[in-house]
């Protein structure tokens, strides 16, 4: 529990972090951290731990105690099985659930060579393959030809000049919270998160203001996204018609979704106005460089369904984590509020401060490092392929985990540690490109990697400016891992008004 470190060559030294900072010409120096209050527990399962595989065709790796165990702890905690995999045997370990092969993949550059080097060889993984359930054929689920054209088609939307525009946006929903909260509340931080989120998408990219609606939909995307877990097991394809309350939950969730998603279109479609957002440039994108075509309504919800959920959830997380991480830490918290007051002297952040931001982007980053909001990414393989000197089989799983990874103290000293320190220039230049990769890599990497930067520093300096968030004391705050890393319990905290300088 807590503290791990994975296999050969975990202590490559220090990498040298600078500790200063210069903000608006005066120099902060970055205060030292304590890991303490950033553990948060995780129930870790007991397997067999052979030390050598039974066929050394294959890297070793654990053995359940009784048959369908590794099925039960996903379904428990399917973080937990990850740490197993990674403290026991390190790099690679190999686990097999009757004919398919899995690969838990913990070293950057074996990461790199999955999803960046050979990432023609591979394909979605069994869970999001799944998730077509919910998400039919948009671009996180779609693979190949198709995925490449709808990756085509959306991009534009995607453009730094273009999400430079959305920061206004952003801020103007920042500013409803702020008008919401009360000094000395108490609510549930990540609620509030998921909310101004959703209000964001919805309005940047669909010129929707589904805020008054916004609780149902996170509620109906919670029970959607529960039902992942439930998805991931063998044979609920089969399952899907039987009228027992997981299914019926799930499919009165996507029936909510649905009807909000095809109102959108419906109107956007009546009223043929281009407003330049995602929704008017899907509508009316041709596929001039493939076949031409355009979308139906169905291709169009799917792909609006997946900008909708991936849109919001992750960032929604993202914050909450960073809220929690500096309540926890009230030296980094100065810090970065003597960044924002001196940046932004009695206004509103705007896009052009995010370059005067740069410690609230470290700590934004450093909560995503140790929290990754997307804490796995899986892979089928297409084609054999060769892996540590091991022939990994055609069809078998390769999992790989930021959580995990983001944790190797090969890469980050004291792995536990809150410390935004690590992510000045200098610090990141002596770390491979994949020890950390919160928003993926290759072809499939988040598009909306840009948004979500400058929607989580826009959005803390706004709110910080104005708000501190402590943490209701015997709070229980435990991971919720299913697709995403969430708060199992929300995140009850106690607001109290700064005096805005
Ligand atoms: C902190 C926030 C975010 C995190 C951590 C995150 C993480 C990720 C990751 C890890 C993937 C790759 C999954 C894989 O390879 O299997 C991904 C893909 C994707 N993300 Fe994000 N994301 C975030 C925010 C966003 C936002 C704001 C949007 C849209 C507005 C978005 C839209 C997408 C889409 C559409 C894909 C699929 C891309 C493709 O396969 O072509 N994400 N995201």
């Amino acid at each position: 529990m807590g503290r791990w470190e994975p296999g050969e060559g975990a202590k490559r030294g220090n990498v040298n972090i600078r500790n200063t900072l210069r903000v608006r010409g005066s120099r902060l120096t970055m205060p030292e951290t304590t890991a303490a209050q950033a553990v948060i527990p995780v129930r870790i399962p007991r397997f067999k731990l052979p030390r050598t595989a039974a066929n050394p065709a294959f890297p070793p790796g654990p053995r359940p105690r009784y048959p369908g165990q590794f099925l039960v702890e996903i379904a428990r905690n399917p973080l937990a099985p990850f740490i197993v995999m990674a403290r026991e045997y390190g790099d690679i370990a190999h686990y097999r659930v009757g004919p398919q092969h899995l690969y838990f993949i913990n070293h950057p550059d074996l990461i790199r060579d999955v999803l960046v080097t050979n990432q023609k060889n591979f394909r979605k993984s069994r869970g999001l393959e799944r998730a077509k359930r919910l998400l039919g054929n948009g671009l996180l689920t779609s693979e190949g030809e198709f995925h490449l054209r709808q990756r085509r088609l959306a991009q534009p939307a995607f453009h730094r000049e273009r999400i430079a525009g959305y920061g206004d946006t952003m801020i103007e929903y920042a500013n409803r919270a702020h008008s919401r909260w009360h000094d000395g509340e108490t609510l549930d931080v990540h609620a509030e998160m998921m909310r101004l989120t959703l209000g964001i998408v919805s309005k940047t990219l669909f010129d929707a203001d589904v805020d008054a609606e916004a609780a149902e939909i996170g509620e109906a995307l919670t029970t959607a996204f529960e039902s992942f877990n439930f998805a991931m097991l063998p044979l609920t394809e089969y399952l899907d018609n039987l009228p027992i309350p997981a299914v019926r939950r799930f499919k009165a969730a996507r029936a909510r979704l649905d009807s909000t998603i095809y109102r959108l279109i419906d109107e956007r479609r009546r009223s043929g106005e281009d407003r330049g957002d995602l929704l008017s440039m899907l509508l009316l994108a041709t596929d001039t460089e493939g076949d031409g075509g355009r979308m139906d309504d169905t291709q169009l919800r799917d792909e609006a369904l997946t900008i909708f959920l991936a849109g919001h959830e992750t960032t929604a997380n993202a914050l909450t984590w960073t809220w929690y991480l500096l309540s926890q830490h009230p030296e980094v918290e100065a810090l970065m509020h003597a960044e924002i007051d001196s940046a932004l002297p009695g206004r509103n952040p705007r896009y052009d401060d995010l370059s005067s931001l740069p410690y609230t982007r470290m700590v934004l980053a450093e909560s995503m490092r140790l929290y990754p909001p997307a804490w796995a990414i899986g892979r089928r393989a297409i084609g054999a392929f060769q892996m540590r000197g091991f022939t990994v089989p055609a069809r078998s799983v390769l999992l790989m985990s930021q959580y995990i990874v983001h944790r190797d103290s090969r890469f980050f000293p004291d792995p536990e540690r809150f410390d935004p320190g690590r992510w000045t220039p200098e610090s990141q230049a002596g770390r491979p490109k994949f020890s950390y990769f919160p928003f993926g890599g290759g072809t499939r990497f988040c598009i909306g990697e840009q948004f979500a930067w400058m929607e989580g520093v826009l959005l803390i300096a706004a709110l910080a400016r104005n708000w501190r968030m402590t943490l209701v004391p015997g709070h229980p705050v435990e991971l919720k891992p299913i697709i995403t890393l969430r708060p199992k319990h929300g995140m009850r905290m106690t607001l109290e008004r700064r005096a805005v300088r």
